[in-house]
């Protein structure tokens, strides 16, 4: 089937080239001729594992091509996908500009009778409104219109499309049911779909991600509980998590949810209830947690290292999370920003997006090219993101390059005896801090205890 990809950003991108993968021959458009013209030549405008390959693929057997002309991708296409940006707006409430505009482009080129599905995550009630401006615009109502959200998780994009929990059909004429039937049946076999009406659809995507928000932002409340009880919040949550009525996924503990879709999703999610008066408490309690943590966690390094204006902290990751070089409402870019507004000096490393984080922070920040360089002359430590480079560190050599002796592991990604072995006092999220046996004895005994160890031993 022909099928049209309006936008070449991130969902846009992955989409298309996963449904050229399925056999389909997708035109990808997009209006910034500079991006068509670099994906052209084969260069990525995001990193995502994988991507490039499967561009290259699919366009060396030509399935996959990319235009600037809206009526070449639009022209002979049973389904046109919108994939545009939804950003939002300060309210919290979707802004719908791209979504608008991408209609009113489309909809002189698109044949009668033709589908458009929409991609990009929007609020309830988007699909009509998208329906109204392409029938003012074309003069007629001769335009299906589909929403088939996207459940794609940036750094496993690929996978997630093409082994899908579930695929979600909103529509409400049997026609638009049979195109996405057709541009789905490759993946029928592999995964339930979910044929809903319009409305369902839409809100799906909303309540997937606010329901995942709330997973996160309970365990990170647990998890401050556990730091005040001696309690272990891995440990309870993979008890509490065998249970298959809760499950595991989504209850790891650390820094806050952040990226491009779950804060603005949850946002939109909130404000679609309060401006329907079906208020989403549960939800605003976690948006609003959420929104604290990160000044929660800066303040627990400056109070629990016991530093001071002027001090070094070293911080590994600023990517809203591992395998991304995504900034976007990150917690490791906010806690950077208040640990520079408290007048520290930061030494950063990022694999993947130190490149997007330079242009965004500014102050007394020092790029490094290796993880262990962090770590040089630092009087803190903090693991703000998962990347698996960071496992490997060899942790007592690295301690040794150090002013200090605190870690911050936000991810609870290293081994929590191996950090303390190698001398540092070791704070993670949801868990007592470790503190080392030479700084035990000096406490125990009386004694004075080494610069920064103070705060440690206070816990
Ligand atoms: C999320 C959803 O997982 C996708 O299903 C959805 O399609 C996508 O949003 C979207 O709406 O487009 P993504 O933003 O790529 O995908 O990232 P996730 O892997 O879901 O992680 C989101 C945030 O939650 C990250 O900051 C991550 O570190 C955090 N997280 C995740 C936790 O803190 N704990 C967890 O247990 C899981």
């Amino acid at each position: 089937m022909k099928l049209a990809m309006i936008g070449a950003g991130y969902v846009g991108l992955t989409t298309g080239a996963c449904l050229a993968q399925l056999g389909h021959d997708v035109v990808i458009f997009d209006i910034s001729r500079d991006r068509i013209s670099q994906l052209r030549t084969g260069q990525m405008p995001i990193f995502e594992p994988g991507l490039d390959d499967l561009v290259r693929e699919v366009g060396a057997a030509g399935r996959l091509s990319f235009t600037d002309d809206a009526s070449r991708a639009v022209k002979g296409a049973a389904a046109v996908f919108l994939a545009v940006g939804t950003p939002s707006r300060d309210s919290g409430e979707i802004d719908l500009a791209q979504i608008d505009g991408a209609a009113a482009t489309i909809a002189p080129h698109l044949d009668a009778k033709s589908l458009v599905v929409i991609k990009s995550t929007v609020s309830v009630g988007t699909a009509r409104r998208v329906r109204e401006i392409i029938a003012q615009r074309r003069g007629r109502s001769d335009i299906m219109v589909a929403s088939n959200p996207e459940f794609l998780r940036e750094g496993s994009a690929i996978a997630d499309f093409m082994k899908p929990d579930r695929i979600v059909l909103g529509f409400d004429q049997p026609q638009a049911g049979r195109v996405l039937d057709q541009i789905y049946a490759a993946l029928a076999p592999v995964a339930p779909i979910c044929r809903t009406s319009i409305a369902d659809a839409e809100l799906t995507k909303h309540v997937a991600n606010a329901f995942l928000a709330v997973k996160i932002g309970f365990a990170n409340e647990v998890a401050d509980l556990c730091e005040a009880v001696d309690g272990d919040v891995g440990a309870v949550m993979e008890a509490v998590g065998l249970d298959r009525r809760i499950g595991r996924a989504f209850l790891s503990a650390g820094p806050g949810y952040g990226g491009s879709c779950f804060p603005k999703d949850t946002r939109a999610f909130v404000h679609s209830g309060r401006s329907r008066n079906a208020p989403q408490r549960v939800v605003e309690a976690i948006v609003a947690a959420n929104g604290r943590r990160p000044l929660q966690l800066a303040q627990r390094i400056i109070a629990g290292a016991d530093l001071e204006p002027g001090s070094t902290v070293g911080l590994l990751g600023i990517a809203f999370k591992a395998n991304t070089d995504d900034i976007r409402e990150s917690p490791a870019l906010q806690i950077a920003r208040h640990l520079l507004a408290a007048g520290l000096r930061l030494r950063l490393h990022d694999p993947r997006a130190a490149r997007n984080a330079r242009q965004v922070l500014t102050g007394s920040a020092e790029w490094v090219e290796s993880p262990r360089d962090v770590f040089k002359g630092a009087d803190a430590v903090v693991l703000a993101t998962e990347w698996e480079d960071y496992r490997g560190i060899d942790l007592r050599a690295a301690s040794r390059t150090m002013s200090g002796r605190h870690f911050f592991d936000f991810r609870n990604l290293l081994d929590p005896e191996a950090a303390r072995g190698a001398g540092l006092v070791y704070h993670s999220i949801g868990r007592a801090t470790l503190v080392p046996r030479d700084i035990e004895r000096t406490r125990r005994s009386g004694g004075a205890v080494l610069p920064h160890a103070a705060a440690a031993s206070k816990v």
